[in-house]
C-alpha cells in the first residue's frame, strides 16, 4: 500500500515512541517525512537508517515550546519540497511534578503545559494552511489522549489542554473543509512508548490491562495505523472527529473490571 507517494509529511516528536512508528509506517507507504525533534541525535540516527533503506526524509532540529521553531520548521519545508500534504501535530506530555492535581499543581506551569500541547498544534495547523489551500488541499492529524476526553487524579493541565486540541480538531475541520483541509484527532490510551515503559511500573501496566476491554495494552504501531488511515484518502469523507484508540478502556462503566472479579467470576 502507497497511500503517501509524493506526499510531504511533517511530524513533530517524531524521533520516538508514537511519532518514530507513524515516521516509519507513513515512510513504508511512499511518504516524504520531515523528522521533526528536539532531539537531533535521535532524528538525525532515524533519518540516517531510512535514508539508507532509499527513502526521501529529512531530520530538522524542533522546540516545542518556541514559536520560533514552528515557523523554521514550516520554512525548511516549504524550501524543500515546495508543499506540505500531512501535518501530524505528535508533541505533547507534562511534567507530572508540577502538573498534579487541582489542589497541588503548579500555577506557574500553565503556559508551558499548554504551549507545548495545544498553542504549539494550533500554530504549525495556521501556519500550513496557506501552502495546503495554494495547492488545493491537506491534512492534519492531532494526537489528543483520552486524558482530553476523561478526568485524571493527576495531569490536569494536560488533561484540559488535549481537550483543546479536540475542540481545535473541531474548529479546524470546521472553517478549513471548504479549503478541502481535512482535520481530525486520534486520542490514544496507555501506549507502551519507551517512555511510557521507563515511567510506568509494572503494578500500574497490570491495572491498565484490567480495566481495558482487550486483554493487551497499545504499540506505538497501533496509533501509527490510525494516524496513517486519518491521514490518507481513505478517510476522505471524515474530518473533525476524535478516534479514541485506547483498547476499550473508555467506553464502559468503571465499575465493570471490579464487579465481575468481585461478584461474577466468584
Ligand atoms: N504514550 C502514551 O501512552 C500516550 C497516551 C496518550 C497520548 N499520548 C500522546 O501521544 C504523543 C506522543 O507521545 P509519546 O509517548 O510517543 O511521546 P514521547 O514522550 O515518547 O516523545 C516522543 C518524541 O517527542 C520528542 N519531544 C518531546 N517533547 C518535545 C518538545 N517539547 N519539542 C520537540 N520534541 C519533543 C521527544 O524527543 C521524542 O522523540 C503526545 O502528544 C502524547 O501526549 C501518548
Amino acid at each position: 500500500m502507497k497511500r503517501f507517494k509524493n506526499k510531504v509529511i511533517v511530524i513533530t516528536g517524531a524521533a520516538s515512541g508514537i511519532g518514530e512508528a507513524t515516521t516509519r509506517r507513513l515512510v513504508k507507504e511512499g511518504g516524504k517525512v520531515i523528522i521533526a525533534d528536539y532531539s537531533k541525535d535521535k532524528a538525525d540516527k532515524l533519518a540516517e537508517e531510512l535514508t539508507r533503506e532509499g527513502a526521501d526524509v529529512k531530520a530538522v532540529y524542533f522546540s516545542a515550546a518556541h514559536l520560533e521553531s514552528c515557523r523554521d520548521l514550516i520554512d525548511f519545508t516549504k524550501e524543500a519540497y515546495n508543499r506540505i500534504d500531512v501535518v501530524v501535530n505528535n508533541v505533547g506530555g507534562t511534567n507530572l511534578q508540577l502538573d498534579q492535581n487541582i489542589e497541588t499543581l503548579d500555577i506557574d506551569y500553565f503556559d508551558e503545559a499548554f504551549h507545548i500541547n495545544l498553542r504549539c498544534a494550533l500554530y504549525l495547523t495556521q501556519l500550513a494552511i496557506p501552502i495546503m489551500e495554494s495547492q488545493g488541499g491537506g491534512n492534519v492529524v492531532n494526537i489528543a489522549s483520552i486524558g482530553g476526553i476523561t478526568a485524571d487524579f493527576r495531569g490536569t493541565y494536560y488533561g484540559i489542554a488535549k481537550a483543546g486540541v479536540i475542540g481545535l480538531t473541531k474548529y479546524t475541520a470546521t472553517q478549513m473543509g471548504k479549503k478541502n483541509i481535512r482535520c481530525n484527532a486520534v486520542a490514544p490510551g496507555l501506549i507502551l512508548t519507551p517512555a511510557a515503559l521507563s515511567n510506568l511500573p509494572e503494578d500500574m501496566r497490570k491495572l491498565f490491562i484490567k480495566h481495558n476491554s482487550l486483554p493487551y495494552l497499545g504499540e506505538p504501531e497501533d496509533i501509527a495505523a490510525t494516524i496513517a488511515f486519518l491521514a490518507s484518502d481513505d478517510a476522505r469523507y471524515i474530518t473533525g472527529q476524535t478516534i479514541v484508540a485506547d483498547g476499550g478502556l473508555t467506553i464502559h462503566n468503571p465499575t465493570v473490571a471490579d464487579i465481575t472479579e468481585k461478584f461474577i467470576r466468584s
